[in-house]
């Protein structure tokens, strides 16, 4: 016996319901009003399919992805003449269409298939958007990169900004994507004075259902060559327009524009849903707990001074609880003053006893090249290609991605020839 839902908006309701009473397998449990009351009978368990209007307010790809954590899958009742309704459904992901002169027999074969595909998929399966006709990047999968880190302003989007030019000079095409929900900076670090639309502007499409590889390539303009940017929040209070689904659908089709996708990630991950009677309400931290769901490799930058070595250690521990890739750690603005005279064995020694961490990669502190980038709007691989925390980061943007070559190898050895001579 299949469950049903509906959030039917329009006249073809009582004739559904009709319909769906005279067919023998479905039972039709309740007739939601609206989105809200068909969210909460989803969260409550009570059926396994929705049926909805293409027009019903609020429809969006966050509604159908909490629908689809809840087990419930989705259907469509659009009028056979009511192709903007049609595709608006299709751009969502729901694939399953019913049309209001189908019969019983046609709409519960319909029905409980979709059910049935359902119980029989993995929970990590359970993509609303599934059956996007989305093209794919043709030949090597793009890598998604996130840089994350503890708050007290480690160097996250340093990192992020030249690990992505790096890549790029390398000929590796490549977007940089601000989700930081606490403070976007991507746009002013790289100088970029127009308003651009970015990430809310790629959110908003998304749960409109009209977010597609074009669409995503027009909002993500090249700041330099190869160098695609996807700016951030204009304003940190904006951020209940990153939802989950919205971050997670533009991160899926960014791997159809570039060769490799760096995200400048905010620093909190804590889950702030438990604090909230209300499961579909936005998170704060969900674009980054999305990002690091869809990551393919995790950047952790912590501060090289006593309070940052600290909580780059509760900070190892934390990302370690969350879906995410095992973290590639790496300590910035090291130096003497802050670390003790020996300070990379020092922090070596801190973040091995304390945190188990083995490989650490060490960032010089370089506070001129850094203060020269940010004041003239450029990448440090622009304003200092050749000083030592370009190399690092090139060095780190190799270790990522084998397409990128490793410069600072072969730059030592430069140095160390004319030193010799
Ligand atoms: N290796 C370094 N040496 C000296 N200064 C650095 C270094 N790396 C970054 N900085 C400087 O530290 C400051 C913070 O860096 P950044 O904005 O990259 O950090 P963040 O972790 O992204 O901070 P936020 O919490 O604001 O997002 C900036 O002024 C940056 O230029
Ligand atoms: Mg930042």
């Amino acid at each position: 016996m299949t469950t049903l839902l509906t959030a039917l908006t329009h006249r073809h309701e009582a004739h559904l319901v009709e319909v769906l009473g005279a067919a023998r397998g479905l039972t039709l449990v309740r007739r939601c009003a609206d989105l809200a009351e068909l969210l909460s009978a989803g969260a409550a368990g009570v059926a396994r399919v929705a049926v909805v209007s293409p027009d019903l307010r609020g429809l969006d790809r966050d509604a159908l992805r909490h629908l689809a954590g809840h087990g419930v899958r989705v259907a469509g009742l659009v009028a056979a003449d009511d192709e903007e309704g049609e595709r608006r459904l299709r751009q969502l992901g729901v694939a399953t269409l019913l049309h209001p002169d189908d019969g019983p027999d046609a709409i519960e074969a319909a029905l409980s298939a979709l059910a049935d595909a359902t119980t029989s998929r993995r929970p990590d399966d359970e993509d609303p958007t599934q059956d996007d006709p989305v093209p794919e990047a043709p030949g090597r999968p793009t890598p998604v990169t996130v840089v994350w880190g503890p708050t007290g302003a480690p160097g996250r989007t340093t990192v992020a900004v030249t690990v992505a030019a790096a890549l790029a000079a390398d000929g590796v095409r490549t977007l940089l994507v601000d989700l930081d929900t606490w403070g976007a900076s991507v746009a002013q670090v790289l100088g970029l004075v127009d308003e651009a639309p970015g990430v809310a502007a790629a959110a908003r499409a998304s749960e409109q259902g009209t977010l597609d590889v074009p669409a995503l390539a027009r909002l993500a303009p090249e700041a330099l060559p190869g160098l695609r940017v996807l700016t951030g929040l204009p304003r940190a209070d904006r951020w209940p327009e990153l939802r989950t689904a919205a971050v997670e659908d533009l991160l899926r089709l960014a791997r159809g524009i570039v060769d490799h996708v760096v995200v400048d990630a905010g620093f909190a991950i804590e889950d702030d849903e438990e604090l909230s009677y209300d499961t579909a309400a936005p998170r704060r931290n969900a674009a980054t707990l999305a990002a690091l769901e869809a990551a393919d490799a995790l950047v952790v930058v912590g501060a090289a001074d006593p309070v940052g070595l600290q909580r780059l250690v509760r900070a190892v521990q934390e990302v370690a609880l969350v879906a995410a890739p095992p973290p590639l750690v790496v300590v910035n603005k090291v130096r003497a003053s802050a670390a003790g005279p020996r300070p990379e064995r020092t922090i070596r020694d801190v973040l091995g006893r304390f945190a188990g961490l083995e490989e650490v990669r060490m960032l010089p502190w370089a506070p001129d090249d850094c203060d020269e980038a940010v004041l003239t709007g450029r990448t440090l691989t622009e304003a200092r290609p050749r000083g030592a925390l370009t190399l690092a980061l090139t060095a780190l943007a190799a270790a990522l991605d084998p397409r990128c070559a490793d410069t600072s190898t072969t730059a030592r050895h430069g140095r160390r020839r004319r030193a010799a001579v």
